[in-house]
């Protein structure tokens, strides 16, 4: 797999999959999530791309003049070895139970028809919908004639282990996996669907991962078939918001603020987003963690005078980079369950085709950045929050 970061490619944006997908390729209203709000919200890093409030034009006086975008890939199918894992789960019910009765009857004649890593049809879409986005709002700083089609330069980073890379989480052997907090949860809050399931299944003894399998398959059938999978009714709204929290713990303690090695990862990144915003290379030449020296020396492979840029990554890394921005910082998660007040919500960090947008504002003589991910990051008055920042 590949993470590339391509410098103020609009025809990148389309797509992260080698090839940007044409206009024809992608018939826009054509693809549906299938899936209703209290499943598709309630995927953790699985969840189509949704809005949680709209774009705010900026302030009267301020013009908007570099943006910097980091995205997520859309919709896809399982990896090879989750997939592997699910069917392992099937085979379970296949093999073992005795009968399967009651929701479970279509099991009998399932057949388990994913492709493994690629985008999806719907996936592919939330990228070109993403790109259009994009265009529309800020081709405006490509000057006069910038076209959807135009190919400007980019860059492909090999995201093998070992690699400097600040759009991957590889460069940090001793951050440990943490996955025990979401372990802790998953055996409280599919206890009883396991039970319920064993007794459509006498024999097939499923536990408590097989749940979290059938609910993942659930999502990632529905997203790729454009129906909503038999998979889906074996479980409540509760189970998938309990589904939800495992995705919040497991991804706040892997690279996020319950990790003191998660946010170090986001280090990298932030030392290019620095440097682009001062137009000052030497916050990458300083940096010390994952940034590759030999492409942020050089400004064709690292430019500071682009008024548009777009990078693209993957979800462990862009947490690990928010978590260093303090973005969603709040109290921390219990893995007993969600508390009130809690503001990490892996589907709104990292869903598929998830993003921040980054935009500097000039106003008067003063420098402002604001942020976007699924909506505008808000304060407590219901305005953005805006960091005041100055160029030096
Ligand atoms: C079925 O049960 C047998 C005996 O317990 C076990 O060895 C086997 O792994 C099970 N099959 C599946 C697909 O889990
Ligand atoms: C840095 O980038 C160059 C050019 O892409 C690549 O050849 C090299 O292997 C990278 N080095 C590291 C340590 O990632
Ligand atoms: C489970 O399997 C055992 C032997 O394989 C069998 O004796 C038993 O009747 C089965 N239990 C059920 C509930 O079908
Ligand atoms: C890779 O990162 C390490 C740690 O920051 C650094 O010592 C090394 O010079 C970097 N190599 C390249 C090619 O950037």
């Amino acid at each position: 797999m590949l993470s590339a970061v391509a410098v103020a490619s609009l025809a990148l944006l389309a797509g992260s999959a080698p090839a940007p997908a044409s206009a024809a390729a992608v018939n826009a209203a054509a693809i549906k999530n299938p899936l209703p709000s209290y499943i598709s919200n309630n995927l953790g890093p699985y969840s189509p791309w949704y809005p949680l409030g709209s774009y705010r034009a900026p302030p009267s006086g301020c013009k908007i003049d570099q943006v910097n975008i980091l995205q997520r890939h859309g919709a896809r199918f399982p990896t090879a070895n989750a997939g592997k894992k699910i069917q392992a789960s099937i085979a379970k019910l296949q093999q073992n139970a005795t009968s399967l009765t009651g929701d479970l009857e279509f099991v009998k004649d399932f057949t388990y028809s994913l492709k493994a890593d690629v985008l999806t049809p719907l996936g592919k879409q939330e990228s070109y919908e993403a790109g259009v986005e994009a265009y529309k709002r800020y081709s405006g700083l490509l000057g006069g004639d910038a076209e959807p089609t135009a190919s400007l330069p980019s860059l492909v980073i090999d995201n093998t282990a070992g690699m400097n890379n600040t759009l991957d989480d590889n460069n940090c052997d001793d951050a440990p996996e943490n996955e025990q907090y979401a372990d802790a949860w998953l055996a409280t809050y599919a206890v009883e669907a396991t039970t319920r399931i064993n007794e459509m299944a006498p024999n097939a003894s499923v536990e408590v991962d097989d749940i979290l399998n059938y609910m993942q398959l659930c999502g990632f059938e529905s997203e790729y078939k454009e129906q909503v999978s038999p998979w889906c009714k074996l479980f409540t709204s509760e189970e998938f918001a309990g589904m939800e929290y495992y995705y919040d713990l497991s991804k706040y303690y892997k690279t996020g603020y319950g990790n003191a090695l998660g946010p170090a990862q986001g280090v990298g990144y932030i030392n290019e987003l620095i440097s682009r915003l001062t137009g000052d290379r030497a916050y990458v030449l300083a940096d010390e963690t994952q940034v590759n020296q030999t492409l942020a020396q050089n400004p064709s492979t690292f430019p500071l005078d682009r008024a548009l840029y777009a990078d693209f990554s993957h979800d462990n890394q862009m947490i690990a980079i928010f978590s260093a921005m303090g973005l969603s910082n709040g109290p921390s998660l219990p893995e007993t369950g969600p508390h009130a007040g809690q503001v990490w919500v892996t589907s709104q960090l990292v869903p598929f085709a998830g993003r921040l947008v980054t935009e500097r504002l000039t106003c008067g003589d003063e420098t402002f950045i604001r942020f976007f991910m699924l909506y505008a990051l808000n304060n407590a008055d219901g305005d953005y929050l805006e960091c005041g920042w100055k160029a030096v």
